[in-house]
């Protein structure tokens, strides 16, 4: 397999870390990078010379892998490699599973964002734009504001790092968040949990603001909120719905081809700059789906 590009992801981080216990390593098991190839050599009667295959193919140039390894065909006549890393790749199938599957969007709803700029959050808006919900997001910096503004499906972004974060949400936000579908925990969570309306539905997708969860960080407690706001709180991994996945890609194709669904992404050219990639993320520097092309 010629590797034509590899992922790059936050999660990266605890594949990395002491902390395994709390997501993404399964005892003895080996992470890798996913990314698309080009199957160059094959002994497998599911895939040809020629083929192009989405699955585990770790930050090389070439891969030798194994079928359970090779997830899925990708048509590069549809969208590049990157795209199907960002929208049709993990990107997508997270922003579908916790927004379209888990949240129960119903059209005239709210729902906020958090890293609502990047790929996770991209997509989420643009779903959510494209189901009728009113999409606010909160993102690092004036320009990832506009890009979400402009062309990720928010009717306002907010940026996080200025002053007056309560004054900006409670002016976006007049009737409340129905859906808070959340990528950072930490101080801005709290923020949000401020604004959320009774029967409100937070998806934890993901947990970018905080470093360490040994030991973990302490706030505000919600359990009162959970109570009195009738709170469904749902955590996910995306890989746990593989089953759900065809109906996912078929959705995002779908408005893919009906120019509802933009991608963006951000490719580094070369290996070389593997070992700055996740810190880059962690500085919320990525514009984008920021993938390698070895
Ligand atoms: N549950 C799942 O199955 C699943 C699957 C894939 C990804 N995820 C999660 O989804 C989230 C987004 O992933 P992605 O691949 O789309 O990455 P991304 O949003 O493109 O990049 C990470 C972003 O995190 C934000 N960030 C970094 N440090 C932060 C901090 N201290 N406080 C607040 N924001 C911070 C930055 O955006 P800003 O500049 O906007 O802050 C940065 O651009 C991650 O938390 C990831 O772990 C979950």
């Amino acid at each position: 397999m010629r590797v034509l590009n590899a992922s790059v992801d936050p999660a990266m981080r605890g594949w990395l870390s002491a902390e395994k216990n709390y997501l993404t390593v399964p005892d003895g098991e080996v992470m890798k990078a996913h990314g698309v190839g080009e199957v160059i050599a094959s002994e497998c009667a599911a895939y040809n010379v020629g083929d192009v295959v989405f699955g585990w193919l770790g930050w090389q140039r070439f891969a030798a892998i194994s079928e359970k390894d090779a997830l899925w065909k990708v048509d590069l006549s549809l969208a590049p490699p990157e795209a199907w890393l960002s929208i049709f790749g993990l990107n997508g199938l997270t922003a579908w599973i916790g927004f379209t599957h888990l949240a129960r969007p119903v059209a005239g709803e709210t729902v906020l964002v958090t890293t609502a700029a990047g790929g996770v959050g991209g997509v989420v808006g643009q779903l959510a734009a494209a189901a009728g919900l009113t999409a606010i997001g909160l993102t690092g910096g004036a320009d990832k504001v506009a890009r979400a503004e402009a062309t990720l499906g928010y009717s306002k972004a907010i940026d996080y790092r200025a002053d007056g974060l309560d004054a900006a949400l409670a002016e976006a936000v007049p009737k409340g968040v129905d859906i808070f579908f959340d990528n950072t925990a930490g101080a801005l969570a709290d923020a949000v949990f401020r604004h959320l309306n009774i029967r409100a539905r937070v998806i934890q997708c993901g947990t970018a603001s905080v470093s360490s969860w040994l030991p973990p960080p302490t706030g505000p407690r919600r359990e009162r909120d959970m109570l009195v706001k009738r709170l469904a709180w749902q955590g996910f991994v995306a890989f746990d719905y593989t089953r759900e996945f065809p109906q996912a890609l078929a959705d995002l194709q779908g408005l893919y081809r009906a120019g509802q669904l933009t991608a963006q992404d951000e490719v580094l050219e070369g290996l070389a700059h593997a070992p700055g990639a996740i810190a880059r993320l962690y500085r919320g520097e990525n514009t984008g789906r920021l993938t390698i092309r070895p």
